[in-house]
């Protein structure tokens, strides 16, 4: 079947991701520092691939000391659970006794985010907490605790700033609704 997909209108301009970054990066900051001194480091855990843009952005802001590390996971099968989930290629350095802070695109259904928390929360971290550039709360499937989003959104399938459609359009600068019969169906 023939995809009539378009890029549809702008939802979040590069000029309020900006803002909004800067605020959830202030936020993440004042976190971090009430925590007391000696500032410990925090590693901030990018899941692959999506959240490349944000993290890149997000990491400018913030004045704690940092680490980034990355993860691949495989998306889950069936709908429903995280059974198919699995790590394609997991963090570099071990993550036991240390404040972590997973810097995520979008949290959907939460099958991916609750996978990847009870996966490292296995590991002893002193700290898990999440972060995400989108929260589709409407969505839900498995609750799953959110401390730092940048926006909400609805339904709409959106595209740019590291969220793709067919692995396409990732480097919008701005965020957009997909339009079109297939982008009904595809996130
Ligand atoms: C997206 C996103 C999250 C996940 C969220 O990844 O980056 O990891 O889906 O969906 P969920 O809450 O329903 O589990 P995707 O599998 O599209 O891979 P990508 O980051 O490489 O685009």
């Amino acid at each position: 079947m023939m995809e009539r997909v378009t890029l549809g209108p702008v939802l979040f301009t590069a000029e309020a991701i900006s803002a909004r970054v800067k605020e959830v990066g202030a936020e993440i900051n004042r976190f971090y520092l009430a925590r007391g001194e000696p500032q410990r480091e925090v590693v901030l855990v990018n899941v692959l691939k999506g959240g490349f843009i944000f993290l890149a952005d997000l990491v400018r802001c913030l004045e704690i000391p940092v680490v980034v590390d990355f993860l691949a996971i495989s998306g889950y099968g069936d709908r429903g659970t995280s059974a198919g989930v699995r790590i394609l290629k997991d963090l570099s350095e071990g993550i036991r006794g240390k404040e972590v802070l997973v810097v995520e695109d979008i949290v959907d259904t939460g099958l991916t985010l609750s996978y990847i928390l009870r996966n490292l929360e296995a590991r002893g971290p002193e700290s898990l907490r999440v972060c995400t550039f989108l929260d589709r709360a409407v969505k839900r499937i498995v609750p799953v605790e959110v401390h730092h989003r940048c926006f909400e959104v609805g339904e709409e399938f959106v595209v740019g700033y590291g969220l793709d459609y067919r692995q396409k359009w990732r480097n919008l600068p701005h965020v957009r609704v997909l339009r079109g019969e297939r982008a009904q169906v595809a996130g």
